[in-house]
């Protein structure tokens, strides 16, 4: 292989950067040139390319977002969509592709190389933790410590005011920031929709705790809870048992900032090991992390198999 290119796709995770330089530079190390994407898949279909040098990469490692851009591509789900894509690709002499994003994806990747027999390698960035195949994704970490640190403060101002909180982290249908984090802030309840919510025990327990002289609690759910989202379980809640709360959606603000240690160095070693298997033969895969080592997985296992929340954590966020 003589070109490759890389593209970030779905929702943005910090690590994506830190990812790109890395995919960048390993195949420059490998006397291989670059291809940046634009917008994903979107880029793709639209032939917007651009050069990656050595410095085109530097000082990014820090920097939250995505440089090459991002985009959730309804063009890309259709035949015409990604037969303009590989048009693109072909006439660009570009020999090899790397997709930096979620599972969703990793669907259109899979699909992409069955039809065209293009080389491919994905590697799982986002927030949510979501995918199956390895320990973490790029940019969950971040996420759970932007979290962990907003949730921080509103405890402050719960205490004050002797009120209760009710904070929807993201995670569309997974718990793993919700139960990491709710165990990190000592949430007094964390509502995720791995596990079943029981909102009269959970009122009970507040109520609980306040007869016994707590004055504040914080409730962290996930998003995708099937209880609802944090403004229906804080009205359920006031029906309920009468219980007043205040309700904070932290959203986007997870996805932002810059990545942590933990993500910056998940990225560089993912997106060299990506670039590997590209030119070793070693495609189409999805490249993880398990046990600190780095791993290669079949693409369709990243959605078909289940990614487990940790038993022990669950056991935790329940008894702490
Ligand atoms: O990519 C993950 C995620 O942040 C989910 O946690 C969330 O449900 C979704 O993306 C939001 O997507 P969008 O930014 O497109 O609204």
């Amino acid at each position: 292989m003589k070109k490759i290119a890389v593209l970030t796709s779905g929702g943005d995770a910090p690590g994506m950067n830190a990812c790109i330089r890395a995919v960048v530079r390993r195949a420059l190390g490998r006397n291989v040139s670059v291809l940046g994407v634009r917008k994903g898949y979107e880029g793709l279909i639209d032939d917007i390319f651009v050069e990656m040098g050595w410095d085109d990469v530097s000082n990014i490692i820090q920097r939250g977002g995505t440089v090459l851009h991002t985009a959730r591509s309804a063009r890309f789900m259709e035949p015409e969509g990604r037969r303009k894509a590989a048009d693109n690709l072909c006439s660009r002499s570009v020999e090899g592709l790397v997709v930096i994003g979620g599972d969703g994806s990793f669907r259109g990747a899979h699909v992409f190389h069955r039809e065209y027999l293009i080389p491919l390698v994905g590697i799982p960035a986002t927030i949510d933790n979501d995918i199956w195949g390895t320990d973490f994704t790029i940019g969950y970490d971040t996420a759970v410590n932007t979290a962990l640190e907003a949730i921080d403060k509103i405890r402050d101002t719960a205490a004050a005011h002797d009120r209760i909180f009710v904070v929807e982290v993201m995670g569309r249908s997974a718990g793993f920031i919700a139960l990491e984090v709710g165990i990190g802030v000592g949430a007094e309840a964390v509502l995720i929709p791995e596990t079943r919510t029981d909102l009269e025990k959970i009122c009970e327990v507040v109520h609980e705790r306040m007869e016994q002289g707590r004055t504040s609690s914080i409730l962290v759910v996930a998003e995708g809870d099937e209880e609802g989202n944090a403004f229906e379980i804080a009205s359920k809640m006031k029906r309920m048992s009468g219980l007043e709360s205040r309700v904070t959606v932290l959203g986007h603000v997870q996805r932002g900032g810059s990545p942590t240690t933990r993500d910056r160095v998940l990225a560089s070693k993912l997106g060299w090991a990506a670039v590997d298997a590209l030119l070793d033969d070693g495609w189409p895969c999805m490249v993880g992390e398990e046990n600190y080592g780095v791993v290669h997985h079949p693409l369709p296992d990243s959605w078909t198999r289940k990614k487990e929340l940790d038993s022990l954590l669950v056991q935790l966020a329940e008894n702490l």
